[in-house]
């Protein structure tokens, strides 16, 4: 697991930005695994700006996120889909016909999560997976003791995640109980896996995740297990971490180390 620690939330977002457009220009027909949360907004903002400048070029992108509420439709408040519409998609030179969320109105949910993951395999699996993490430790929906294979399905969510989330709401009845989401194995499968996390309200997952046992009670520990994840984080969500220096001491800055 490689961590990069920036001194703010601002620089860690600009920073995860860059990892983004870095992949866009590397690859002919980049796969993203793309994430939404508070944590994203100023990382698609900066996916905006570098877009706008000629720094970031989505024409053969193909765009797969992680997660839907199940019970909305595509254009309702607190849609995954529509925070993905004015975040991003509207906002960049993204096809339409090649960004997937799960349908989260879908008549039958079961084989509406089948048919996504077959979907994603058919695209060739993802590039860059990017990841928010919960305050316990949640990737995509996948909430405590989630099977640490399992693939896209319904999960019914914690009343904590769901009290997190309440903000996007008109009303605590509209929350959703239950989501689509990728599986943390379908999230493994992505050749690199992104997370962020910013703020001190993240910063026991974050050590948990980093520095703690992989542990289905800690979803996204799962990433001690893949062999190309990164983690960016501002100062306040490393805070609890113990080995803090020794990644500093390898990432100054969040920069890659110069090799002599
Ligand atoms: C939701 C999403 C996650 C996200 C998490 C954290 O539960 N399904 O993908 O990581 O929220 O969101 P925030 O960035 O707002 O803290």
């Amino acid at each position: 697991m490689k961590v990069l620690i920036l001194e703010t939330a601002a620089e860690a977002a600009a920073r995860t930005a860059g990892i983004i457009s870095d992949c866009l220009a590397a690859l002919d027909r980049p796969v993203l695994g793309l994430a939404t949360g508070g944590t994203m907004e100023p990382v698609y903002t900066a996916l905006v700006e570098l877009h706008r400048n000629g720094k970031a070029d989505f024409s053969n992108a193909t765009t797969f996120n992680l997660d839907e509420y199940v019970g909305l439709s595509p254009n309702q408040r607190g849609s995954y889909s529509r925070f993905m519409q004015d975040a991003l998609f509207s906002r960049v030179n993204l096809d339409p016909a090649r960004c997937h969320l799960p349908r989260g109105n879908a008549e039958d949910p079961i084989a509406e999560a089948k048919r996504y993951e077959d979907a994603i395999a058919a695209a060739g699996g993802i590039d860059l997976q990017l990841l928010g993490i919960g305050r316990n430790g949640h990737i995509g929906f996948n909430e405590p003791i989630s099977s640490l294979s399992g693939r896209t399905r319904v999960k019914t969510l914690t009343e904590s995640t769901r009290r997190a989330n309440a903000r996007y709401f008109p009303s605590a009845n509209a929350i959703p109980r239950y989501a689509i989401t990728m599986g943390i194995g379908t999230i493994l499968d992505a050749r690199h896996c992104l997370l962020l996390a910013t703020g001190g309200g993240k910063s026991a997952a974050v050590a948990r995740m980093i520095e703690g046992p992989v542990a289905a009670y800690c979803p996204a520990s799962a990433l001690q297990m893949h062999p190309q994840a990164t983690v960016v984080l501002d100062r306040d969500a490393a805070a609890d971490l113990r080995l803090i220096h020794y990644y500093q001491e390898i990432h100054p800055g969040g920069r890659e180390p110069k090799i002599p």
